[in-house]
Formats: structure tokens, C-alpha cells, sequence
């Protein structure tokens, strides 16, 4: 391979001003100059140009029109909770779920290439240990239920698991040994998403991390869709015959995985993107607002909902914008395959975010308030873009217990999340007659059970638990 050539590189990087990516050209080595300009290479700056000119001179108009759209915005169409309880459609929709789990038409896709920023966890957030008696890491609570849902239905479920640059090696590593927590190797298929450089808010230059590295970071969840295709994971999912994917955040413990009932109302609806919501409690609750406008499904983010209309009233005096977004979603494959065939380009989103630096003097800056852009897609983009997309209300305390903060915060930090856990498994057991003595912590393996039912066919009549105890 001949070495990059700098008079062609300044020559593509002058037109966008970005010239200072090469200001330390001279001091680095033959590897560090090629590295650099693969990077470079990879980036399209035309693109980059244009989301900065919408992220700065278009931002007070772009306010004003995500506010506007937000005051049309309607409670989307829905299966609430009462229905599901009232009538007989959820034992329907569960049974036509449970006939495509059966007839192998369902494939996982499982997102765990996020930095995990707000957690302070220096690796992969999978890795986290989070089970509150077991310690078990966030990826084998999910892998476990992949394998048990499979394991109830007589068959193999693929799963389709992304990572980043920032995750990959990590996962990969710790994947190998214990085995994919069960999982064979040919149904896990690790693929690692895109990434996009940020840039300096105030100038639009691309900021370097080091004097021979642009700096970059994973290109959003909604990196998903482009990344599946390239890595011929589409390809895959189409060769097994697969029709629906059941897609999952790797944050969250509490998540049904292919959970029948939710894939039925998909099936039942001829939904191609189905969505699975909780009901908020408070009107500014940080979670993204699944509504309908223009009869399309969307999601408008907390930080977009203007306050007026977050606490605007239905006619029983209910909240009208009631839908939280969880991120357990159903797509339908024929969907996933449409879009991809656009690029799977779905919008970028801005968000303004400290980012530390090499500056033009070489030396390293650690900014102390946001100086920086960065770019990322978001799976939920997909939404609106379906022809008929479906909302399905889960019970929160069964159903969504993320993983986002370190310690200290009100809400989704580890002991959170554990307390969670807890007092569901606890209700599974008390549910079945068994008796949890107070201050007791329980934990349910997957492997164990899934649901209250199947601890029912486990554990002995008038069962007494007097000391933390992992059921497995
Ligand atoms: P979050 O948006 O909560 O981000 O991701 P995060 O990385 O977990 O945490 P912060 O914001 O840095 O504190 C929700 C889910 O989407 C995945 C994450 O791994 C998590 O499962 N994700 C996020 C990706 O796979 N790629 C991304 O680029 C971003």
C-alpha cells in the first residue's frame, strides 16, 4: 500500500475548512499517517457541512417548528393495559405470537454499542453485573432469556447483536468464554455499527483526539439499520426465513424478550414497526413521547414536549400524551429491508456535548461545559416511516427497569434497577403461594423461569424464603 499522500488529502479537506485535521502531520509515523487518513476517507464532509449549518443557523427555527408540531400531536393508537385485561384479545395475541416463536419466524436484534456514558462503566454496558443476588452481567440476564423463550417453543432463535468501536473487542472477548451463555455460535452474529466525528460548535471543525485520530463516537441506535445490511446480518436474517425482529436495548433487564402477547398484536395488527410503551406518571417524565401526528407514530423526545403540552389533559382527565417510549420494539423484516434499500438513512439527530481535544497548539483541552456537536440516528425514526405501526402499553414494574445512571441519581442506577428486579421476582413467587420473608432478596434465573406461571411448576407448595436465595 502506497503511503497517503498529504497534497491530496489537504486538497479534499480544504473546500469544508477542515485543513487542521493534518496541522500534526509531520510527527507521526507511517502507521499513524495511514490510520489517519483512512479515517479521513471515511468521512463525508458534505454531509457533515450541511447537519452543521442545520444545527446552528437553523436551530431557534427548528425549535419553533418541533414545538408547532408538538401542539398537533394526539395520544397514538393503542392497546392499553385495561383492554388487555378486559378482554379476550390478549390470550389471542398471545397465541399467534407463540405460533410464529414456534414456526422459527422470529429473529432478536440486541443494541449494545452505546458508550454508557452516564453509568461511569469503563466497559461494554453489558458487562455490567447487575443480577441483585446472582451478579450476573446484563448480557447473560438477556442472553438467558433468549435461550429459555427458545428453549419453551422447540427452537433456535438468531440473535443479531451490535456493537461499536467503543464495545467491540470487549464483547467479543467476553462472548468467548462462558459460550455465549449458552447460545450456539452459529445464531450469534456480532456486528459492529458506524461511527460519525463531532465537531467544534462554535467553528464546525472537526475536533482530533489525538494528534493522529479524529475524534468519533458510535453513530446513534438508529445505526442499526445501515450496519445490519452491510454486515450481510439482512442477508442472514432473510436466508432463515426470518419475518419479524424483536429488537432490545442492552440496558434494560426487566424486558420480555420476544414477548408473545406483544408479537401477536404486531402479527394481529399487519404492523410493520410496533412499539411497546408505559403510562407516564408525571407529565415531564424523562422518556420519549410515542404520539400520532397526522396519523403517522412518532416520537417526540422529553426535551422537545414543550410544558404546556406535556401536561395537557385527556377528556377523563387523564394525561392526553400519555405514551412513554421503552425501546422494545416488533419490525416486520419485509420493512427493515425497504428502508435499508434507502441506505437506511434515517435523519441525524444534534446533541450539544463536552468532548475533550487536541487544539491547535497540541495541547489537550478538557472543556468544563458543552463545546462540541455530535451526530446520531435513532432507531425510533423508523416509526413514522411505517405503513401501519402499533403501540402496545406494558406494565412498567414488569416490563422497563434501564440501566443509565451511576450512583446517586433518583431513578435507573444500579441499586434501582436491583430493587426492581427484586420486587418483581418476589411478586412472581408471592403470586404462587410461596412466602418471601421482608429484607429478603430474590433473584430468578431465566433459565428458572420467565414468568410467574413457570415458577408455579418449579418450586414446592407453601414455599418459605428466610434468606437471599437465586433460583436457577
Ligand atoms: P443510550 O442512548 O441510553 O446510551 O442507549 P448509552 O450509551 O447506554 O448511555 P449514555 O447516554 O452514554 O449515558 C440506549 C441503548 O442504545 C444502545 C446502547 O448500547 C443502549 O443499549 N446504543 C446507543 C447503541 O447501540 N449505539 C449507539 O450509538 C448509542
Amino acid at each position: 500500500m502506497s503511503a497517503p499522500d498529504k497534497t491530496k488529502l489537504l486538497a479534499r479537506l480544504r473546500p469544508f475548512g477542515q485543513e487542521h485535521l493534518l496541522r500534526f502531520w509531520d510527527e507521526l509515523t507511517d502507521a499513524q499517517r495511514a490510520a489517519l487518513a483512512g479515517q479521513i476517507d471515511g468521512i463525508d464532509f458534505t454531509q457533515i457541512a450541511t447537519l452543521c449549518r442545520q444545527a446552528t443557523s437553523d436551530a431557534p427555527q427548528d425549535a419553533q417548528a418541533v414545538a408547532e408540531r408538538a401542539s398537533e400531536a394526539e395520544p397514538p393508537p393503542a392497546i392499553r393495559l385495561a383492554d388487555q385485561r378486559a378482554g379476550a384479545s390478549a390470550a389471542d395475541a398471545r397465541r399467534r405470537g407463540e405460533e410464529a416463536l414456534r414456526a422459527g419466524k422470529l429473529g432478536v436484534v440486541l443494541v449494545a454499542g452505546g458508550q454508557g456514558t452516564r453509568l461511569g462503566f469503563d466497559h461494554p454496558k453489558g458487562l455490567y453485573e447487575i443480577g441483585p443476588v446472582s451478579g450476573a452481567s446484563l448480557f447473560q440476564i438477556l442472553f438467558e432469556k433468549l435461550l429459555a423463550r427458545g428453549r419453551r417453543y422447540g427452537v433456535r432463535i438468531p440473535l443479531y447483536l451490535m456493537t461499536s468501536p467503543a464495545t467491540h473487542d470487549e464483547t467479543l472477548a467476553a462472548l468467548d468464554e462462558p459460550k455465549r451463555y449458552g447460545l450456539p455460535a452459529k445464531d450469534v452474529l456480532v456486528f459492529c455499527q458506524g461511527t460519525m466525528p463531532a465537531v467544534d460548535a462554535a467553528s464546525g471543525r472537526l475536533l482530533l483526539e489525538d494528534k493522529g485520530k479524529l475524534f468519533a463516537s458510535p453513530d446513534g441506535h438508529g445505526g442499526m439499520l445501515a450496519a445490519l445490511d452491510r454486515s450481510g446480518g439482512l442477508a442472514d436474517i432473510r436466508r432463515r426465513g426470518l419475518e419479524q425482529l424483536f429488537y432490545m436495548q442492552v440496558d434494560n433487564p426487566l424486558v420480555e424478550v420476544c414477548d408473545p402477547a406483544f408479537i401477536g398484536y404486531h402479527l394481529a395488527a399487519g404492523s410493520e414497526a410496533s412499539t411497546q410503551v408505559v403510562q407516564k406518571l408525571d407529565p415531564l417524565d424523562r422518556v420519549g413521547n410515542v404520539v400520532s401526528i397526522d396519523g403517522r407514530v412518532q416520537i417526540i423526545e422529553y426535551s422537545d414536549l414543550p410544558e404546556n403540552v406535556a401536561r395537557l389533559p385527556a377528556p377523563d382527565g387523564s394525561l392526553k400524551l400519555w405514551a412513554g417510549n421503552i425501546a422494545v420494539h416488533v419490525f416486520d423484516v419485509a420493512f427493515l429491508a425497504r428502508m435499508s434499500e434507502h441506505g437506511g438513512r434515517l435523519p441525524f439527530h444534534i446533541a450539544r456535548k463536552i468532548v475533550p481535544y487536541i487544539d491547535d497548539a497540541g495541547h489537550a483541552v478538557e472543556p468544563e461545559k458543552p463545546n462540541a456537536i455530535k451526530f446520531e440516528r435513532f432507531i425510533f425514526d423508523l416509526l413514522p416511516a411505517a405503513r401501519t405501526a402499533l403501540v402496545v402499553e406494558v406494565d412498567e414494574a414488569a416490563a422497563f427497569a434501564p440501566l443509565k445512571n451511576g450512583p446517586g441519581a433518583k431513578r435507573d442506577t444500579p441499586e434501582w434497577v436491583r430493587g426492581q428486579m427484586v420486587a418483581l421476582h418476589r411478586g412472581w413467587l408471592e403470586k404462587v403461594g410461596a412466602t418471601v420473608a421482608n429484607g429478603v432478596q430474590v433473584e430468578i434465573s431465566p433459565l428458572f423461569a420467565l414468568d410467574a406461571a413457570e415458577v408455579a411448576t418449579k418450586i414446592p407448595r407453601g414455599l418459605r424464603v428466610t434468606a437471599d436465595r437465586y433460583f436457577r
